[in-house]
């Protein structure tokens, strides 16, 4: 909660040339701590809200971009649409809306409700919320706005289109009382893996987050969103695949993998043990150093994560301890322990065999890591021409990603009804 390291970091980012920082969120502390004493071992309590900060962000910076989740599930899509189409003027084009369905059952707690919304309901609102919001954003033309000073009409009323949804689960009239967002629509991102998570991906996200530990998993799912995206009538090249990965870097490799080790060791019990607590039930009286036992049924948070806890917890030799080390750690993305010059082998062979279009960088903590890598990390990609030295384009987040600007009805219910997407090959 200290600002001045936020924007220190953001400007250092930029310098980097990184294309735009991310903040996730849901709306509530959220945490699968029994009690408020296991609570207080969290250190992900207080944040701050992501909009918000953006806001302070972007007045320090020039070209560096803003992702932020925003939920579907606990927001209404006129709060969304206005929010992100101000925060596109504050930052002169430079902002990317997350598109989230949350995942943790606290929000539900904050928003009037006793459970969190079911996993295909919250799909089904986020497929209707995000047309809402792309409608509202097409509230207004590009040139809506005259200001005509001679005549007095300060926007043409032919260029006006109120929204007037009346849908399965959602009612807004609208229209949005800000003009059309100067990228046309922020970049949209989306990282659902379940069905219908990829399904809302396909058809509306220009940046696919994802998580892997492997590149055999990653190439599998690269091809799977590329595949949904062409059937959803869209430029697969378009839709860039970002996986995440947690660089522990050291000047050798020995020095990098005593750092993890410490990292590792400092993963205290009381937090380490909630994290498997979804999965695998209370685990607070098993020997931390012995197997775990069998996983409860389903989930309803993050699907995905929910399988791939259980086929870790499945694999040989892992314990409660070692399983909760690495769930603190990247939970279930890449963790790459190593000089800059490995860690850039590693990025280099998940792109060149299509296991992602970029990636998103995960320091284990803030700042000095995080410097290590735009340090240490950038400039070695920098050197083989896979990361930038320049931003490109128009000054916006769309042009820096060399994503074009989308035309007026261009995505949302309009669009599905047209058939109209527009992409960018891969280069
Ligand atoms: C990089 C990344 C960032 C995410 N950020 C958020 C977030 O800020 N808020 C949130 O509620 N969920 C977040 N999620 C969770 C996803 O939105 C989604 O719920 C999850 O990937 C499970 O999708 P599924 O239910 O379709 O399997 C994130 C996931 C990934 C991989």
């Amino acid at each position: 909660m200290d600002i001045r390291l936020w924007k220190e970091m953001a400007r250092a980012v930029e310098r980097a040339r990184i294309h735009f920082m991310f903040w996730a969120d849901g709306i509530a502390v959220r945490h699968s701590a029994k009690d408020d004493d296991e609570l207080s071992f969290n250190p992900r309590i207080d944040v701050f809200e992501p909009l918000t900060v953006i806001g302070a962000l972007a007045a320090v910076t020039e070209r560096l971009g803003f992702v932020a989740s925003a939920s579907t599930t606990y927001n209404e899509p006129y709060h969304v649409a206005r929010k992100f189409a101000s925060l596109d003027y504050v930052s002169e084009g430079r902002v990317g809306w997350n598109v989230v369905t949350s995942w943790s059952e606290q929000e539900a707690f904050n928003f009037g409700l006793d459970a969190h919304v079911e996993h295909g309901k919250r799909y089904r609102r986020a497929e209707e919320f995000v047309d809402v919001v792309f409608g509202l954003w097409d509230s207004w033309e590009d040139d809506a706005f005259i200001r005509d000073k001679q005549n007095g009409r300060y926007f043409d009323p032919a260029k006006l289109h109120t929204l007037n949804h009346k849908g399965e689960i959602l009612k807004v009239k609208g229209p949005l009382n800000v003009a059309r967002p100067i990228q046309g629509y922020p970049v949209i991102a989306q990282a659902g893996s379940s069905g219908p998570g990829q399904d809302l991906g396909a058809r509306i996200a220009d940046l696919i987050y994802a998580q892997h530990k492997t590149k055999d998993q990653a190439t599998a799912f690269y091809r799977s969103v590329k595949e949904h995206g062409a059937k959803a009538g869209r430029d697969p090249d378009s839709m860039l695949v970002m996986p995440g990965i947690l660089p522990v870097l050291g000047r050798t490799k020995a020095e990098a993998e005593d750092k993890f080790a410490q990292m590792q060791d400092m993963v205290h019990p009381r937090v380490g043990l909630p994290m498997l607590a979804e999965v695998f039930g209370d685990l607070s009286g098993h020997d931390l150093d012995g197997p775990l036992p069998p996983p409860l049924s389903g989930s309803n948070s993050v699907k995905s994560a929910y399988d791939k806890l259980v086929e870790l917890g499945r694999q040989p030799g892992m314990t409660i301890r070692k399983l909760y080390q690495t769930q603190a750690g990247a939970s279930g993305h890449c963790v790459f322990v190593g000089t800059a010059s490995e860690a850039a082998n590693l990025m280099q062979d998940w792109f060149e065999s299509r296991g992602c279009d970029g990636w998103n960088l995960i320091p284990p903590f803030m700042p000095g890591p995080a410097m290590e890598c735009l340090e240490w990390l950038v400039p070695e990609l920098q050197r083989r021409g896979l990361a930038q030295t320049e931003y490109e384009g128009d000054g916006t987040l769309r042009g820096s990603l060399g994503l074009p600007r989308p035309t007026f009805h261009s995505r949302g219910a309009h669009a599905r009804e047209n058939g109209t997407f527009i992409g960018k090959p891969r280069s």
